[in-house]
């Protein structure tokens, strides 16, 4: 291992030359995948953008039952053709996502923490390779807990991840996870964006923060944005489109999409960013316009 004392700071991104090994695939780092993984990450990226709109509603796997969220199946139908991707359990998928859904579907399958617990940082592998090849999922989620506690399960967890998914072409999305004592900062998601890639990871989840671009730079497999917290509408349309100014290839939004008032049209203001090149200020003067009574 290299000593870490002796280590350069990092300075030269290239932030813009573009990615070199692209091939002609509208995923990065994804050119040397094979045809059934391909198949997957272009159900999850739109070719014509190479972007995604996904609606994250995993939140039950550890919070319960969120506000916003008690009758998935009353929300799910009202959302499910304004987005690209529905990102949930298993539990909630069968039971609220009618099965002629035709877009991706990214399933979580880890699990072990809950909101009462102390440290969320430990987890493990709760479905089966078996049962994500079985609900057709076009990739698996998995939490990575970098700089925590249970950094060592979570990595442990995403190797076996990968590995089983390697072996049936499904792709793996690395989430990386912050924790009260994790700063949200560019040099920790520049580490753990990294880590979690060069373990395998073929998209990562990780939070926008100022330098985004040099994250992205950094981060040889394609990164989605989470959603976190509800902000005002207008402050999440503007985190969604600065982090696609900084590079990030889509947004994976939860709390900002189902605890608006407005979620449907929420979720198609932030498409507006995504796949139409939409600034802030037009995707807000689009939501309002959809919303004035
Ligand atoms: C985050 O760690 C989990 O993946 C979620 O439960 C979820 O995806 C979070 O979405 P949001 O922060 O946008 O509500």
């Amino acid at each position: 291992m290299a000593d870490k004392d002796g280590l350069k700071v990092q300075k030269n991104y290239h932030i813009d030359v573009p990615f070199k090994t692209n091939g002609n695939l509208h995923v990065k780092g994804a050119a040397n995948l094979d045809w059934g993984m391909k198949k997957h990450l272009t159900n999850i990226f739109n070719p014509k953008t190479g972007n995604t709109v996904m609606f994250a509603f995993d939140h039950g796997y550890f919070m319960g039952s969120v506000s916003g969220l008690e009758r998935l199946d009353i929300l799910i139908p009202q959302l499910m053709d304004h987005v690209d991707v529905l990102m949930a359990t298993r539990g909630a998928l069968r039971t609220c996502v009618k099965p002629n859904f035709k877009k991706g579907i990214a399933l979580r399958v880890s699990a072990g923490s809950s909101m009462i617990n102390e440290d969320l940082s430990h987890e493990l592998i709760s479905v089966d390779i078996e049962d994500a090849i079985r609900m057709n999922a076009d990739c698996m989620a998995v939490q990575t807990f970098i700089g925590a506690d249970g950094q060592l399960s979570s990595i442990d967890n995403l190797s076996k991840v990968i590995n089983a998914g390697n072996r049936y072409s499904i792709p793996t999305l690395g989430v990386i996870a912050v924790g009260k004592n994790m700063e949200r900062t560019a040099q920790y998601f520049k580490l753990a964006t990294r880590i979690v890639a060069e373990l395998g990871a073929h998209i990562i989840k990780t939070y926008y923060c100022d330098d985004f671009e040099e994250i992205v730079a950094a981060c040889p497999v394609p990164i989605v944005v989470a959603g976190g917290k509800k902000l005002s509408e207008k402050d999440a349309l503007l985190m969604a489109y600065k982090s696609m100014q900084g590079g990030a290839r889509g947004l994976d939004m939860g709390r900002n999409i189902f605890q608006s008032n407005n979620p449907v049209e929420m979720a198609d203001a932030i498409g507006k960013i995504v796949h139409k090149k939409f600034t802030d200020k037009e995707a807000w003067e689009y939501f309002r316009e959809k919303t004035k009574k």
